[in-house]
């Protein structure tokens, strides 16, 4: 694919890494489909989609872009595109049906021949362990906010790490763990549901104990590991400058951007978060949650516009400025956000840097020409790109960047309203159409291997 783009000629920008990693990312709920097949057990997002008005449109993840079958054509879409690395997770219930016990043979192999074709067309796999789909059975016995969920999660993490580790090196525990702690436990907008803060507060507690056990055990069994977890971080600005949205915006800042990396790695929680989390650890616990990682991985969209609210966290999202962009699912467009933020994580935390996810969903049509025009797309990763160089020049220490996502998808409570592919999924006959954007971002990674450093189109 590379080469056949139309959008404006190439212009590179000397970086600091010669041996940038461009990539694209996905998750097993939103793209695979075959819920019921070869033996996988039900999600928290089976259950989820199946309660009535959880999910847009009713929809489900039963057939999803049906990747499970199709993963050979979407191997060879990457490969066309150039790109170095897929970023994807495991279904959980997929390899272990009751979440814990036997492996399911059929699950474990489909992982087997995806990592195969990805090596064959000499594209890195990157595995998430954990990108939201718990298993039923382990929600049935109090998922997250059992303290059991631990050990579960380190069993499950040996499981993978011994199938794989021969041929993975790059392993994530979690996605996002404060969006789905929060999402899921706090407001209930997301699986399981649930709104309660003090489910929210054990949950939290418990996915950061299993990010330390699992970390452990993927060392132990995978030779030459590289290991972390994915976070979002994001500035969370106050709608206004009322003390009630000011004080809002702290509160929510620190669920969404220290809940979790704060603990994984300087042993203990922040002190707004400290009294709340006290009555859920034992002694021990923080130095099992602070193991050593080997890069932080960030997912990043957009910045945050938070008000006061009477939800349990006396805070919620509020409106940007009226001069503010947004996407079509409302999110604010600030690239500068984006390499402010790169440059506070480096400075906090000093590991390298890999965006695991950044992108937009769009309102995307097929022409009569049967083509994909989403310059809007493009316009966002140019300009968020085009940050990430900024914020490289000025020093931080960002190794690679993953286009969020491959494909068109299953978008959580979204349902398939939202696109954010690169790659148009015609959901009723599950052709593949790449966009402009997919041309757009195959130049990209052209331009900056044929220079050896990252590059932006300009
Ligand atoms: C992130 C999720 C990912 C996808 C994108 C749009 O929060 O990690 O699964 O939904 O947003």
């Amino acid at each position: 694919m590379a080469g056949t783009g139309s959008q404006g000629s190439v212009k590179a920008e000397e970086l600091p890494n010669s041996s940038f990693l461009w990539g694209v990312s996905t998750s097993s709920f939103q793209i695979e489909g075959a819920t019921h097949s070869d033996g996988r057990g039900d999600s928290i997002w089976d259950t989820y989609c199946r309660q009535q008005g959880r999910v847009k449109n009713g929809d489900n993840g039963d057939i999803a872009c049906d990747h499970y079958h199709r993963f050979a054509e979407d191997v060879a879409l990457m490969q066309g595109l150039g790109v170095g690395a897929y970023r994807f997770s495991i279904s959980w219930p997929r390899v272990l049906p009751r979440g814990r016990g036997g492996g399911n043979e059929p699950g474990l192999s489909f992982y087997d021949r995806l990592i195969d074709a990805l090596l064959a067309a000499g594209i890195e796999p990157w595995i998430c362990l954990y990108h939201w789909d718990l298993p039923q059975a382990l929600d049935d016995l109090g998922g997250w906010e059992n303290r059991d969920i631990a050990g579960w999660f380190a069993d499950y993490a040996a499981l993978v790490g011994r199938r794989y580790g021969d041929r993975v090196k790059r392993f994530a525990t979690f996605n996002e763990p404060c969006v789905f702690t929060l999402f899921g436990y706090g407001f209930g907008s997301n699986a399981p549901g649930i709104a309660d803060k003090a489910a929210l507060h054990r949950a939290i507690h418990h996915v950061n104990l299993s990010h330390g056990a699992a970390i452990d055990v993927l060392r132990s069994c995978v030779q030459g590991a590289s290991l972390g977890a994915i976070h979002n971080r994001q500035p969370c600005f106050a709608e206004s400058t009322s003390a009630g949205d000011v004080a809002a915006a702290l509160r929510f800042a620190e669920y969404w951007n220290d809940a979790f990396p704060h603990p994984q790695h300087f042993g203990c929680y922040t002190p707004a978060l400290a009294e709340a989390m006290e009555p859920y650890q034992q002694p021990g616990d923080m130095a099992q949650i602070a193991r050593r990682v080997d890069w932080f991985g960030l997912n990043h969209y957009s910045p945050h516009y938070i008000k006061a609210d009477s939800n349990l966290l006396g805070a919620t999202f509020g409106a940007p400025p009226d001069d503010v962009p947004r996407t079509s699912i409302g999110w604010p467009i600030v690239p500068g956000a984006f390499r402010d933020t790169l440059l506070d994580i480096d400075r906090r935390f000093g590991l390298p840097i890999y965006v695991l996810e950044n992108g937009t969903a769009a309102d995307d049509r097929i022409d009569d020409a049967g083509h994909v025009q989403d310059a809007g797309r493009i316009a966002y990763l140019q300009a968020y790109t085009g940050a990430m160089n900024e914020a490289i020049s000025a020093g931080a220490d960002v190794r690679g960047y993953f286009v969020w996502s491959l494909l068109d998808n299953f978008e959580w409570a979204s349902g398939y309203s939202q696109r954010f592919g690169i790659v148009y999924v015609d959901y009723a006959t599950q052709r593949r159409i790449p966009k402009e954007s997919a041309r757009w971002y195959s130049n990209c990674i052209a331009a900056s291997r044929r220079l050896r450093f990252p590059a932006t189109m300009r």
